[in-house]
Formats: structure tokens, sequence, C-alpha cells
């Protein structure tokens, strides 16, 4: 899996790094309350669950499954849910976390379901967001780290479902797209 990488955008000590900024950041905008942290599956997994250690508030975590790109390295276009049933978030304060943010339309979808399915208030959290135009006009309020606009696996991001696992953020080497 190693070998399929070209570089290394971010490692895994400086993620880390940030995440303790950015869950003291989410700690300060969220005094007192009950948060539901909303993660998007899969890419979201590994940096919800490192993030929301450094959060020392009573949360409740739910997930939520999208799909926007069917395993290739452009978003589709469309943003389907896949769930039968969403999580209740009606008169709650949520924050909504994904791993990248690209086009924006995932994030922007996302967030205004939850609206109308009744959330108070939806700040949202990338690890990553790629420096370019987006199709939606959308900003997170957490942002991780932003990149340039190029394809990144690991740390949760995937190629085809792969690559989720590797510990740090990198750069997939053209042969093995
Ligand atoms: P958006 O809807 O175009 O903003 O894309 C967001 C979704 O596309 C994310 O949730 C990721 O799953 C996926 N995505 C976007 N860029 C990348 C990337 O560079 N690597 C892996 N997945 C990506
Ligand atoms: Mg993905």
């Amino acid at each position: 899996m190693e070998n399929d990488i070209e570089r290394v955008l971010v490692d895994e000590e400086v993620i880390l790094k940030r995440l303790d900024v950015m869950a003291k950041e989410v700690r300060k905008d969220f005094p007192g309350e009950v948060l539901v942290v909303v993660v998007l599956l899969k890419g979201a997994l590994v940096f919800a669950s490192d993030l929301l250690r450094r959060v020392p508030r009573m949360l409740e975590i739910e997930c939520i499954n999208v799909a926007s790109y069917h395993g290739g390295t452009e978003s589709s276009g469309t943003v389907n849910f896949l769930d039968h049933k969403l999580p209740d978030v009606k008169g709650r304060k949520v924050l909504l976390l994904d791993d990248i943010l690209d086009t924006g339309r995932t994030l922007k979808a996302v967030k205004d379901r939850l609206i109308e399915e009744g959330a108070t208030e939806v700040k949202t959290g990338v690890l990553l967001a790629k420096d370019k135009e987006r199709a939606e006009a959308v900003e997170a309020d957490y942002v991780g780290f932003f990149i340039a606009d190029e394809f990144v696996v690991g740390y949760g991001l995937d190629y085809q479902g792969r690559y989720r696992n590797l510990p740090y953020v990198g750069v997939l080497k053209a042969e093995a797209q």
C-alpha cells in the first residue's frame, strides 16, 4: 500500500497537533451544549474519531452515508443519501464532519438537509479543504489544512475504497490510479 504513495502531504504528527487546536475551537464554540456530531461515512471516520476524543464535552455521534464519487477521482456532481432514515436533529445544534471539502456539493447538500430536518444550527468541520473555486458557495467553519487541488488518500480518504487506513494524507502515484 505505501508503495503506491508518491509523497506524503500531511504527516500523522502534524495532523494530530492540528486536531488539538481544532478541538479547542469546537469546545469554545459550543460551551455546555449537548451537541449532535454528524459524521459523513466513510471518509470522515478516522478524522472524527481522533478529533472527538479531544473534545471533552457531552455529545452524541451519528453517522450518515452519502456518495458523490462512485469510486473515481472526480466528483459525479450529484449527492446521494444512502440511509433509509437520517438522525433526529430537530431542535439540536449540529457539528457536521467530513474528510475533505472539494466542490462543496456534499457539505452543502447535507448541511441544507440537516437544517430542513430542524437542526437549529449546523457548523461544519473538515480535515482538508482544496484551495479552488467551488461549485457550491460553501466553506467549512473548521478546516484542518488547505491543500492544492489534487487527489489525495489516507487518514480516511480513499481511492476505490482503499488507502483509508494510511495514518497520513498522501498523493497517489499516477500508476496506482
Ligand atoms: P465534494 O462534494 O466535491 O466537496 O466532495 C466531497 C467528497 O468527495 C468527500 O466527502 C470525499 O469523499 C470525496 N473527495 C473529494 N476529494 C477527494 C480526494 O482528493 N481524495 C479522496 N476523496 C475525495
Ligand atoms: Mg470518499
